[in-house]
């Protein structure tokens, strides 16, 4: 098993027990608290052993020598102090959390010579020491040496040494409510889909009414009732049968109008009858990135009491081939009254979304809607998996986005819609098709969302490379990313709250 550690803060005190982390700036400087640690400056020995520079993320780690009551010394770079930005201190606590290895009690001593330290950003390393344990073990049964993993047989227990606890332990609070959002993304995409269906799914998002949040799940029949015929076309092939899930944050002004977010929420992506080759189609279990991420999000809002009105839609389906599932050429009508020309029943995403959207902007009149998808294999071939794709029709709601993005690193880049992309999905036989040829397939995707949202302001993230399959990073080391959380929690408390 690996343990979430359980994390405290004290005022500056030489740890006397287990293994004691310090902070070194540029050139391998400890600020006094740290210096206290290594009475006998086996430290500076080590550094200038290592020709450590205190460079960003790296690490010296001794056993502590005759003498101390300490059990290892580790120091880790803390790079220059004008880069020490939020994401800086988050990759640090993320650093921290990789070296624990077997202790169980560890003390983390923030102080960097020269650096002055605020409980933000205390609050932040603690978050990334959180992000950075999460592990997806739950169908493990063996014990982790037979893993080959190399952590303890109980939680850690952190203490992290700051000069103001008690304003840290308060930050923390905060950003644990929006690594507890992230950490639910990252449970959902790594779920596989026998064990989260469309019904599951719903359940799990039910859970947030314990936050404060109301959440509605409209099923089938009710689909059928307001005529929502795009999503309800890919959702006729599975045994399984889909849900809508409406959450809602009031945590803003009464009269104030909701920022809205809704997700791709397909449990399993086989293709349809348009269907998948068999290598790699296990990743389809990840297709609800988007409605995790959208779910991650309302419950960070919520955990964290943020002030702001907040709507989560996600349409969960599953994409599967049967007797009964959708073909090719089928012509469905979504709710907004427009016909769709199924032409591959693999762009299935987007006739949820279309759905989804229009059932949003309907309902509520958001100030915006943001979509999030793992839409398109195209975005990867655009951007690889650094970036997700930003497509909008609002410049102002775009910039919002990026600069979020810039911050919480996990960013965006801006991808065109226009209309000449629009035309390519013009269909012969109905308003329009579901694919648009070879080429600019993320933008046609984008092209076909943006027919069912109006002028309302929108955007929309194409997370197909970012949500699940990233490379393991200093704050993630999980096949799901929880992609979408931090970024979006940004998004909200840098303009839409109070
Ligand atoms: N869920 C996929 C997109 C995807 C691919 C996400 C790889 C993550 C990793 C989506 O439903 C899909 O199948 N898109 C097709 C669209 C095509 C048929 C126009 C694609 O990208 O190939
Ligand atoms: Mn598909
Ligand atoms: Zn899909």
């Amino acid at each position: 098993m690996t343990f979430m550690p359980t994390i405290s803060f004290v005022k500056y005190a030489a740890p006397k027990k287990g293994l004691a982390i310090v902070l070194a700036g540029e050139g391998g400087a400890l600020g006094d608290a740290a210096a206290a640690c290594d009475p006998g400056k086996i430290l500076a020995r080590a550094f200038s052993v290592s020709e450590f520079s205190g460079k960003s993320g790296s690490v010296v780690d001794v056993l502590a020598p005759e003498g101390s009551s300490l059990d290892r010394l580790v120091a880790i770079g803390a790079g220059k102090a004008e880069d020490l930005n939020e994401y800086a201190w988050l990759k640090l606590g993320g650093t921290i959390a990789a070296q624990l290895r077997k202790a169980t009690e560890v003390a983390v001593v923030a102080d960097i010579a020269g650096v002055a330290i605020t409980p933000a950003d205390v609050a932040r390393l603690a978050a990334g020491i959180v992000l950075r344990s999460y592990g997806f073990d739950k169908y493990k049964t063996r014990k982790d040496e037979a893993n080959g993993k190399d952590t303890p047989s109980k939680p850690a227990k952190i203490s992290i040494h700051c000069a103001e606890p008690s304003a840290a332990k308060k930050a923390f609070a905060d950003l644990q409510a929006v690594a507890d959002g992230v950490m639910l993304a990252r449970d959902l995409v790594n779920e596989p889909a026998n064990v989260l269906g469309p019904v599951e799914f719903a359940a799990r998002a039910r859970e947030l009414e314990k936050l404060g949040v109301k959440v509605e799940v409209l099923t089938e029949k009710e689909m059928k009732k307001l005529g929502m015929g795009a999503l309800l076309g890919v959702a006729q092939g599975s045994v399984r049968p889909p849900r809508l899930v409406v959450m809602q944050w009031n945590g803003g002004r009464a009269k104030a109008r909701p920022v809205a977010f809704v997700g791709k929420g397909v449990v399993f992506d086989s293709g349809g009858v348009s269907i998948k080759p068999a290598s790699g189609m296990e990743d389809m279990k990840g297709d609800m990135g988007g409605a995790a991420a959208v779910t991650g999000l309302m419950h960070a809002l919520a955990a964290r009491k943020a002030k702001v009105n907040a709507i989560g839609i996600i349409g969960c389906v599953e994409n599967m081939v049967d007797g009964n599932a959708q073909r090719p050429g089928d012509i469905v009508t979504s709710m907004s009254g427009q016909t769709i020309e199924v032409l591959n029943t693999d762009a299935e995403g987007r006739l949820v979304l279309a759905d989804a959207l229009w059932y949003c902007n309907d309902r509520f009149q958001p100030k915006f809607m943001i979509d999030l998808a793992t839409l398109t294999g195209a975005i990867m071939v655009a951007l690889g998996q650094h970036h997700a794709g930003l497509f909008s029709n609002d410049d102002e709601l775009a910039a919002n986005l990026f600069a979020a993005g810039q911050t919480s690193q996990e960013r965006v880049w801006r991808m065109p819609v226009g209309p000449e992309y629009d035309k390519m999905i013009d269909s012969k036989n109905a308003d329009m098709k579901n694919i648009g040829g070879r080429h600019g397939g993320a933008i046609t995707a984008a092209q076909f969302l943006k027919r069912f949202v109006k002028d309302t302001p929108w955007a929309h993230l194409d997370i197909a490379g970012t949500a699940m399959g990233t490379q393991a990073n200093e704050i993630n080391q999980s096949w799901g990313s929880g992609f979408g959380v931090r970024l979006l929690d940004q998004l909200v408390r840098d303009n839409y709250e109070g």
